[in-house]
């Protein structure tokens, strides 16, 4: 069978499945399995495909069809332009928390500027706090954006700070980041610049509700805060105080409905300049404050 018929094949299973975004998802995998890029995939449709290739393809897009995620087949994810390994021991990272990272760079070159120093931030020996690093994307992503910064990132599961170190390494920046098991910042030793985090926040009783590929394929702990979903919030926001500098900056991303639970714990005299983002789709995202 040729490029085009497979991937006609492919994406008519995925479709009759009620997968979402099936056309990508099943370009996706036959790039997967061809080791080629899309436009190698639309520039050669009458290539033929071998037997292997083809039988590879197929099963894969029975799994796809069955519920698993595509970044769980191919085993990638990209995330602020750099592609991630993602297994279903960490959350696939979401192009929303990349909000998180826009507004910490944001909010530390605010801090320069009011501070009279000159805008270009390396970061040069600020202290970061990642917490709840999962995959290691922001921690590495703040670490190629920021290399004088040094990145401390957190995760209670093992097996997924295994799948971030070796992403850190990817993305050659091992040296850069340190990985810390342990609960939030509990274990934290020195005072932080920046505390960034992307918590699980969604509630138990919505659990119903998600997506099957979410549901059934990402880890449990990446996914629930407790029964409401923000309960989590508490916690994280009384240890960042506690691990914050003067003048340090906590960046938080929000699930749809913490906003109202969260924002309150954000108060005088603790904290200062609380300012909140909303995502491309108007959903408040990201919430940040200053520590006074
Ligand atoms: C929503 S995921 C975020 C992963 C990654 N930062 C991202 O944005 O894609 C939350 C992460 O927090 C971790 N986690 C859950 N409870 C934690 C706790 N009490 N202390 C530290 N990490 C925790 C989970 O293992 C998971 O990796």
């Amino acid at each position: 069978m040729d490029v085009r018929t497979t991937l006609k094949n492919g994406l008519a299973q995925l479709r009759e499945a009620h997968v979402p975004s099936f056309t990508l998802a099943a370009e996706l995998l036959l790039l997967h399995v061809l080791g080629h890029d899309r436009t190698w995939l639309y520039a050669h449709p009458e290539e033929q495909l071998s037997t292997a290739d083809n039988e590879r393809f197929f099963a894969l897009i029975a799994r796809r069809a069955a519920g698993e995620p595509t970044q769980h087949l191919t085993g990638k994810q990209e995330f602020w332009g750099l592609e991630f390994e993602v297994t279903p021991d960490v959350l696939i990272p979401r192009p929303e928390t990349e909000h998180v990272i826009e507004v910490a760079l944001d909010r530390l070159a605010l801090r320069e500027l009011r501070a009279g120093r000159k805008q270009t931030l390396t970061g040069e020996g600020l202290q970061i706090a990642d917490v709840g690093t999962g995959s290691g994307c922001i921690a590495i992503a703040l670490a190629k954006e920021l290399p004088g910064a040094t990145i401390h990132a957190t995760d209670i599961s093992s097996p997924a700070l295994a799948v971030a170190q070796r992403n850190a390494a990817r993305h050659s920046v091992a040296n850069q980041v340190h990985f810390i098991e342990g609960n939030l910042l509990h274990d934290a030793t020195i005072l932080f610049d920046l505390v960034v985090s992307n918590p699980p926040y969604i509630g138990r009783r919505q659990a119903k509700m998600l997506m099957r590929e979410v549901r059934d394929h990402e880890p449990e702990i990446a996914l629930f805060g407790g029964e409401e979903g923000y309960e989590i919030y508490g916690e994280l926001i009384r240890q960042s105080a506690e691990h914050l500098k003067p003048g340090g900056i906590l960046t938080l991303e929000l699930g749809h409905n913490s906003l109202p639970a969260v924002q309150p714990l954000l108060d005088a005299p603790t904290w200062t300049n609380v300012a909140v983002t909303n995502d491309l789709a108007g959903i408040p995202r990201v919430i940040a404050a200053e520590r006074l």
